[in-house]
């Protein structure tokens, strides 16, 4: 009898007390070590990112299976990666979190093959994938296991990219080939202060080009978010960092067979803004905010942009327009007076094609004086980075509307989702100047030295006159409708509602060529 009773408490105690241990991760001291530095533990991450008591672990008690350097006297249960699936907002989302305080969030064998599972479970069950990353890299005591353990996860990364969203956090550490797996997803937020990525740190970098740079100026989240542009994100901490996920993922299907969430809206559809009659200054060399006319027309001018710091003369980002999201891309006059350069091409082309990867409508304003012009840019491959866009535009099936605010000049035209490249609804403010190039610059080739002053300056009128308005692309059919400013919101949401079916098929091929 007494053993009868006491056999099942002997069972559950084991597993409790496996349970316990793995949850002890590292233990306390380096628990305590991480908080000192200012980050979160995998597990508090994981709970701040979830909806409350969601979250549901796999693979808790595997360990890893080496046996040399003395590691078969260390196993801690769950390997130095907490992974799973939970909710957000009640939509299924799977997450691992790398847990630093186990042989610092090194990947071993057993470790890759818990992110493996999560990433085949997010593609079969079509939900996101979220990567808490906090690492050393390579499981040192493990060679070339581990090595083979990250090429599985890129591998899969590839399989996915397309087919669930996917989201990285660089919380800590991330460096050498490690960085390739959040790179190869779709969005990278950073935390300031406490996290870096780079291929080769400070030292290789000192030792082989004698350049003195500090982990922080080499790889820190400001770099990442405004030099290097490989960061789409800058969070305060760990928790912001959070947040900012969960907002991002309000906007995405969970899938790429899905049509993005959907939000009850009460700001009405009719909503006129006065402001935008007057926005766009009279002289068409003074600046203004692009992302003053998306912040109207959004509802409740909840504008959520991505890539803030990075190509600022490119605005992109989510809002939504009678409760459907859509992604922005804009011009940004207020920075390099909105000129297309190779970085602003390339954001924006990566952007137009995560939208159409997951049925997100693009909405694009256009007020763009053409290409940069300079040797930095020809020798930097603005043709190859500039042809990005138009590739990424032409492709993209999704409905597109756009709205030429002001400049729509040369290649630059063409670009910014034109009729030409598919457009399904073309919009222009009266003020629109769409033409080759501006006035001056036509006039300097046309009458090369030819008109005094006078001349020259009446030339130049009679050029803006003819050429710098929408009536002539509106006369052509290339521009459907000179809107007036204040109506922008109705005129997006009305061609919102009549491409909501669109279907479009591009012919037959296993994969475009884009210029890489
Ligand atoms: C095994 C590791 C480890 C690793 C850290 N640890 N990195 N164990 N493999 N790669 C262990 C430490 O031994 C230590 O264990 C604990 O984690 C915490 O590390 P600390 O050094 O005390 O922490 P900190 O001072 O914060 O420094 C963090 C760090 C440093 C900068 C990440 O640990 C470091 O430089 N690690 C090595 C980084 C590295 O070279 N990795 C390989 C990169 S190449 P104890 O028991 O003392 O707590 C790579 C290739 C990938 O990753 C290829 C993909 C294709």
């Amino acid at each position: 009898m007494e053993n009868m009773k006491t056999e099942p408490t002997d069972k559950f105690h084991v597993l409790e007390k496996k349970n316990q241990e793995a949850e002890m991760g590292g233990g306390p001291e380096r628990i305590a070590k991480i908080h000192e530095s200012g980050r979160k533990t995998a597990r508090e991450r994981i709970n701040l990112l979830l909806d409350p008591k969601t979250f549901v672990e796999l693979d808790k008690l595997v360990v890893h299976r080496s046996q040399d350097f003395g590691m078969d006297k260390q196993r801690i249960p769950g390997d130095g990666i907490v992974t799973g699936y939970g909710k957000i907002d009640g939509r299924l989302v799977y997450v691992f979190a790398q847990d630093f305080t186990v042989f610092g969030g090194s990947l071993s064998r057993a470790n890759a093959d818990k992110i493996v599972k999560v990433q085949e479970l997010s593609m079969k069950m079509g939900a996101p994938l979220i990567g808490l990353n906090d690492s050393g890299g390579a499981r040192i005591q493990e060679g070339v296991e581990s090595l083979a353990g990250y090429a599985d996860i890129f591998y899969r990364n590839v399989q996915a990219s397309g087919v669930v969203p996917q989201i990285s956090a660089i919380l800590g550490p991330c460096a050498g080939g490690a960085v390739y797996s959040p790179a190869l997803t779709d969005f990278i937020f950073m935390t300031k202060d406490t996290s870096y990525m780079f291929v080769t740190g400070p030292d290789v970098i000192k030792t082989v080009t004698h350049e003195e740079v500090t982990k922080n100026e080499l790889g820190g989240a400001m770099t990442h978010n405004s030099k290097s542009g490989v960061a789409h994100f800058r969070a305060d901490d760990d928790e912001q960092a959070m947040m900012m996920i969960r907002e991002l993922l309000s906007f995405l299907p969970s899938n790429n067979m899905e049509d993005p969430p959907v939000k009850p809206c009460t700001d009405s559809a009719h909503r006129t803004d006065e402001k935008l009659q007057t926005l766009i200054p009279e002289s068409p060399n003074k600046p203004y905010d692009i992302k003053d006319i998306i912040v109207s027309v959004v509802d409740d001018h909840n504008f959520f942009e991505v890539h803030q710091h990075y190509a600022r003369n490119v605005a992109i980002g989510f809002g939504r327009l009678n409760g459907k999201p859509v992604g922005f891309v804009a011009n940004q006059p207020a920075a390099l007076a909105g000129v297309l350069d190779i970085d602003g091409s390339v954001k924006a082309a990566r952007f137009v094609r995560f939208c159409d990867a997951f049925n997100i409508p693009i909405i694009t304003f256009a007020d763009v004086p053409g290409f940069l012009p300079g040797t930095e840019q020809e020798f930097g491959g603005i043709i190859k980075h500039g042809a990005k866009l138009i590739y990424a535009y032409a492709e993209a099936t999704v409905p597109k509307i756009t709205v030429i605010t002001r400049k729509a000049y040369g290649g630059a035209y063409c670009v910014m989702s034109s009729k030409h490249l598919g457009g399904d609804i073309n919009y222009a403010y009266p003020g629109a100047e769409i033409a080759v190039m501006g006035p001056e610059g036509a006039v300097n080739i046309l009458y090369r030295n030819k008109l005094n002053d006078q001349e020259k300056a009446q030339a130049i009128e009679d050029y803006r006159h003819t050429f710098c308005s929408p009536y002539k692309a509106a006369g052509l059919g290339y521009i459907d409708e000179v809107i007036y400013p204040r109506h922008t919101r109705l005129k997006l949401i009305q061609a919102l509602e009549m491409t909501e079916n669109k279907r479009e098929t591009g012919p037959a091929k296993k994969h475009g060529n884009l210029p890489l």
